[in-house]
Formats: structure tokens, C-alpha cells, sequence
């Protein structure tokens, strides 16, 4: 086991301890994309041999990936240069239930498994703290390229038909998204490069997570056409070369910085990111009253004040992300005025508001829709992390409200935030990581 792996489940039971009200200040660079890091891992398994992928940011979740390649055979080393993933000893299809109830996206090896092996059986991902959230699609884009798939015992048990010369035996298809899908693409996409003849798949996500992963694709020898465009073409091919790739900069955690510098009414800098992947998020803190100055790959931003009350809506990209929402509900609880936040990806994404009503937050919830009434400050309290982006919101409210916030259960924070603690103390924060005896 890895490491990262059992430092991260010895410090599950964390709390982070925040005292606030003052300004953030300086600089930090953002890490490599989680969402973007686990699908690049997931799509070493289609060809074996070895990859190296840099700038994979230390997490919970990348570590659970390690752990599902290792339970399928692969060797997974990291070492100055980066991660290194041998996938010539891949010898099971099994992801089992104990890794995939943990992280959802141990279902981005369903794809490569069926493309490479013709067979895969991945456990169904277990609910999410926010409602359910279904695989359908993943199915349904399995069975276009002419998989038979079982659910035995909670796993999905998927056959790929024989003899037609492709290494899985997919066959190439036409597939529409009824619905665009970040985690549904990038699992057709991975399948349908080794599938036998064209597919053409519409209504695609073009997430830069899912851009970056079709490049990789390309830099092992896949075809495809239209990347960046909502309508992929795939000309499937018989065998695939291991690659090497960096990893894109985090936009959310990007994103969550800067949106810590406007809570804060401070003066924060992000470095070392992308900024077009994140102009939504920006223009949301420029609405708020922000200003927001991008330098080549350096985003600054310096509050204009008290943040100002502004509506938002989530989209997929380049709307605003539904992954950034929770933070700029904690900006809009001390905004001069009120705020209508609708979450048109997930209708049920609001578990961080009775959390920040705890800190005296005026936050009303129907269905997808929560009004917030700006209020003139918070005050420090006890609070839950319930999922990874609502305890991102906790903590910038704690290091916005007077006095003393403890956030639990900060398991959720180390899935997704490298060394969170320490960026906002070099932010000026004052922040500190403890055991959880309460
Ligand atoms: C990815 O999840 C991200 N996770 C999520 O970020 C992000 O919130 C989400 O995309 C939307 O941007 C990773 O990349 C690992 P979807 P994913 O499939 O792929 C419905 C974070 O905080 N749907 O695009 O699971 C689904 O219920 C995480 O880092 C189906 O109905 O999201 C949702 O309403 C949280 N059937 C919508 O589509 C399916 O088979 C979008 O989900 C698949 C999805």
C-alpha cells in the first residue's frame, strides 16, 4: 500500500482549527488537477508498458487510484521525475468494492479494461454525500460499442463480443449524450480507441480535464478528431504506446484560492495555472467586486471591499463549475445584498449551507435553487465537512468569521486540496491541523 495511502487514512479523523478575520496575502501555485490526474492514470492500462505522468498532486483520491492500478496488476513508483505506472504485469479486471466505494471515479477503469482485455468487472461507486448520482451513461456507451453488461453483486460485469480483430473486440459506433458527462466520456473515449472501425460520439464534455485526456490518447497513438469540440471522431486502432504527460494545473483549486483572498477582503495570488480554464470562476469574483488580473500563467486578485451580492449559475464548462459553487456561496453569505446560486449540474449540492448557517449564515434552499442574504459577518463555530467542495466553503468561512472554527472530518479536504493548511499559512492564514478529539 502506498505510502500517501495509509498517512491519509491515519489522518482521517482530522479537524482543522481556523482563527479568522484577516486578510489574506501573498502567493501560492496551484497543483496538478485531480480530475485531470485520475483519468491520465486510469488510461495507462490500454497500453502496456511503462508511463510517467508528472505533477500528480498527492491526495486521498490519486492514492486510491494507485491502489486500484496495483489490485489490477500494475506497478505504480513515484520518484522525483514523477509517477511512473507499468501496466505490462496488468493480470486482473477486478476494481474491487473497497477501493471504488471510496472514490467514484475508479470507474475510469471500465473503459480501458474492456478496450484492452474484452472483460471488466467494476464495482458499482457507492452513493455520494450529496444523493445519488448514476452510472447509466457509462453503461450505455459500453453497450453501444457492443459490450454485454451484467450487474452481479453490485458490480458491473461487462463482456465484450470476440473475433472481431480488435484487441477487446469493441466495435466502433454513433453515440449521443442525452446529458453532457465529464466521467461518461472520458470512459467511452477510452474504450472506443481500441474499438474495431469509427465512432462518432456527440454531445461530449469538453471539460480541459477531458481535452487533456484525448491528448494523451493521441501522444499514445489513438485517433481522434474534434478534441475540444462537443463531437469526438474516433478511428479505433490496434494497439497503443505508453506516453509521458503533466498534468494540468488544478482550476478549482485555483479557483479556491482566489475566492479566499475575496472572503477574506485580502490580496491573493495563484501561480503556475491556466487561466482560460478558470475564466468563469473569475468573471464570478469580478461580479462579486473583485479585481482580477491575469499575468501569462499568474492570476491575482485583490479585493474591492466587502463582496457584493450576485446571482450564479452552474454549467458545464466553460459555464461556471458546479465544483466552485460551495466556495462562492460562502463569498455571497458576507455580501452586501443577496445572492441566487442555482445548481443546474447536481439539484441537490447544497449540504454546506446548514454547516455555514451554523456560523450565522442566511441561507434559504429549495430543490436547486439557494438564496443567501449577505450578512455582515460570520462568527466562528464547530462545522462538518460533508464532501470535499462543502468543506473547501467551511474553511473559507472560518478564516472570513470572528473567532474560532473547527472544521471535522477534513478527510473529505485531503481527496481533493494538496497541503491546504500549508498554502493558506503562506496566504497568512491562521490555520492548524489537529487530531480530532472531540
Ligand atoms: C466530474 O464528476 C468531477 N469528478 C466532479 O468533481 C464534477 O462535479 C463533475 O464532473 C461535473 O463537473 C471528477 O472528474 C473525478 P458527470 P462526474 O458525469 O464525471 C449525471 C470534485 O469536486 N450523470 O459530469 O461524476 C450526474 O448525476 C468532483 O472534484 C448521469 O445521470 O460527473 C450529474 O448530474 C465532485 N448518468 C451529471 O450527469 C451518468 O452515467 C454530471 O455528472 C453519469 C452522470
Amino acid at each position: 500500500m502506498s505510502d500517501i495511502a495509509t498517512a491519509t487514512e491515519k489522518q482521517g479523523m482530522d479537524c482543522l482549527v481556523i482563527h479568522g478575520g484577516r486578510p489574506l496575502a501573498g502567493s501560492v501555485e496551484v497543483s496538478g488537477a485531480k480530475n485531470a490526474a485520475l483519468p491520465l492514470m486510469a488510461a495507462t492500462l490500454l497500453a502496456p508498458g511503462e508511463h510517467v505522468i508528472t505533477r500528480v498532486p498527492r491526495l486521498a483520491d490519486t492514492a486510491t487510484m494507485v491502489r486500484v492500478l496495483e489490485a489490477l496488476g500494475a506497478k505504480v513508483r513515484w520518484d522525483a521525475t514523477g509517477m511512473h505506472v507499468d501496466t505490462r504485469s496488468t493480470s486482473s479486471v477486478e476494481a474491487p468494492y473497497e477501493l471504488v466505494k471510496t472514490m467514484r471515479a475508479s470507474i475510469y477503469v471500465l473503459g480501458p479494461l474492456l478496450a484492452r482485455f474484452g472483460r471488466a468487472r467494476v464495482s458499482l461507486p457507492g452513493g455520494c454525500a450529496w444523493g445519488p448520482r448514476p452510472v447509466d451513461l457509462h453503461i450505455k456507451g459500453m453497450e453501444a460499442l457492443g459490450a454485454t453488461i451484467e450487474i452481479d453483486e453490485g458490480y458491473i460485469v461487462a463482456t465484450a463480443p470476440q473475433g472481431n480483430g480488435a484487441p477487446g473486440g469493441l466495435r466502433g459506433t454513433r453515440f449521443d449524450f442525452p446529458i453532457s458527462s465529464v466521467g461518461a466520456t472520458g470512459n467511452l473515449l477510452m474504450a472506443a480507441v481500441l474499438a474495431r472501425g469509427t465512432s462518432e460520439i456527440t454531445n461530449v464534455a469538453i471539460e480541459p480535464e477531458i481535452t487533456q485526456l484525448a491528448e494523451m490518447l493521441v501522444a499514445m497513438g489513438a485517433q481522434i478528431e474534434g478534441i475540444g469540440t462537443t463531437h469526438l471522431t474516433v478511428e479505433g486502432v490496434e494497439s497503443l504506446s505508453p506516453t509521458s504527460i503533466e498534468v494540468i494545473p488544478d482550476r478549482i483549486e485555483a479557483g479556491t484560492y482566489l475566492a479566499a483572498g475575496a472572503m477574506t477582503l485580502g490580496d491573493v495570488t495563484v501561480t503556475r495555472c491556466r487561466p482560460a480554464h478558470l475564466a468563469a470562476t473569475l468573471q464570478a469574483l469580478e461580479r462579486a467586486g473583485s479585481r482580477v488580473t491575469i499575468d501569462g500563467s499568474t492570476v491575482s486578485l485583490q479585493s474591492g471591499g466587502r463582496p457584493r451580492g450576485a446571482d450564479l449559475v452552474t454549467a458545464v464548462f466553460p459555464g461556471f463549475p458546479t465544483d466552485m459553487q460551495a466556495q462562492m456561496m460562502a463569498v455571497a453569505t458576507i455580501a452586501d445584498g443577496t445572492s441566487t446560486i442555482t445548481d443546474t449540474i447536481y439539484h441537490d449540492r447544497f449540504a454546506h449551507a446548514p454547516e455555514l448557517a451554523r456560523m450565522g449564515a442566511d441561507i434559504r434552499v429549495d430543490g436547486n435553487v439557494a438564496v443567501v442574504v449577505g450578512r455582515d459577518r460570520l462568527k466562528g463555530a464547530p462545522v462538518m465537512a460533508t464532501d470535499l467542495r462543502a468543506s473547501a466553503a467551511l474553511v473559507l468561512a472560518g478564516l472570513a468569521a470572528e473567532g474560532e472554527t473547527r472544521v471535522s472530518r477534513i478527510y473529505h479536504l485531503d481527496r481533493g486540496y494538496e497541503a491546504l493548511a500549508e498554502k493558506l499559512a503562506m496566504l497568512g492564514a491562521q490555520v492548524e491541523r489537529r487530531a480530532d478529539t472531540e
